[in-house]
């Protein structure tokens, strides 16, 4: 069964304290929270202050998804506000051992993201140190957009990298993952979906994250 981070970043940010609840209601194993810094990407989200509200309001797994550059500046104060992991961008990074490094050093488990088009060989040396990779399904920036369907055979060949040498990392999705499309991600090989406007524009989200995680 897959684990499942809904992403808050399309949640009606008027009523997050509501979205909260309902995740800590649902099944949602994780919080994926979105930052963007209109940079990296292009499109600006929210930062630190509310992370650390959304800390307040759930004792689930703080996932951040950092689209930044320079995410070295900020880890610690990602930190403070309760992350319980971060992820930075293989392509940000040019000292990307560095930032995992720091990371786990602050006592959080360490992410690395990929591009679509960023081929995961690329983490060849690196993969022994990490919790988890992310693999973008969509060009980072915005919800709602369409799963790139290429993706299947960056999971199939990360899976492989991964249990060909017993490691202990994740695989996680991000962009574009529906109902319809979760169990070809599954079965190709991933441990954790993220699903923002599957499950905010559903009208019924504790329901249609149950059957994420049941496909
Ligand atoms: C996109 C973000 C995603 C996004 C996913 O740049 O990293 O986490 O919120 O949203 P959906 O599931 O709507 O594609
Ligand atoms: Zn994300």
């Amino acid at each position: 069964m897959p684990l499942i981070a809904p992403s808050v970043l399309t949640a009606d940010f008027l009523r997050l304290g509501e979205a909260c609840k309902m995740l800590n209601d649902s099944e949602a194993d994780w919080f994926h929270l979105d930052v963007m810094d209109g940079r990296f990407v292009p499109n600006i989200s929210f930062g630190m202050s509310i992370i650390k509200q959304i800390r307040t309001a759930t004792k689930k797994f703080c996932d951040v998804h950092l689209m930044i550059l320079e995410p070295e500046k900020y880890a610690e104060e990602f930190a403070a506000a309760g992350a319980d992991q971060l992820t930075v961008h293989i392509e940000a990074c040019p000292h990307l051992h560095r930032n995992v490094q720091q990371i786990k050093s602050l006592g959080m488990k360490a992410g690395v993201a990929l591009n679509p088009h960023t081929p995961v060989f690329l983490l060849k040396d690196i993969l022994h140190e990490l919790d988890t990779v992310l693999l973008m399904s969509v060009n980072p920036g915005f919800g709602a957009q369409k799963f790139i369907p290429h993706t299947l055979e960056k999971i199939k060949e990360l899976r492989g990298m991964i249990d060909e040498r017993k490691l202990d990392v994740r695989i996680e999705i991000d962009g574009g993952v529906t109902l319809q499309n979760a169990k070809s991600i599954v079965d190709a090989g991933a441990d954790v979906l993220v699903a923002g406007n599957t499950v905010f524009a559903s009208a019924n989200p504790i329901q249609t994250i149950q059957q994420l995680k049941q496909l």
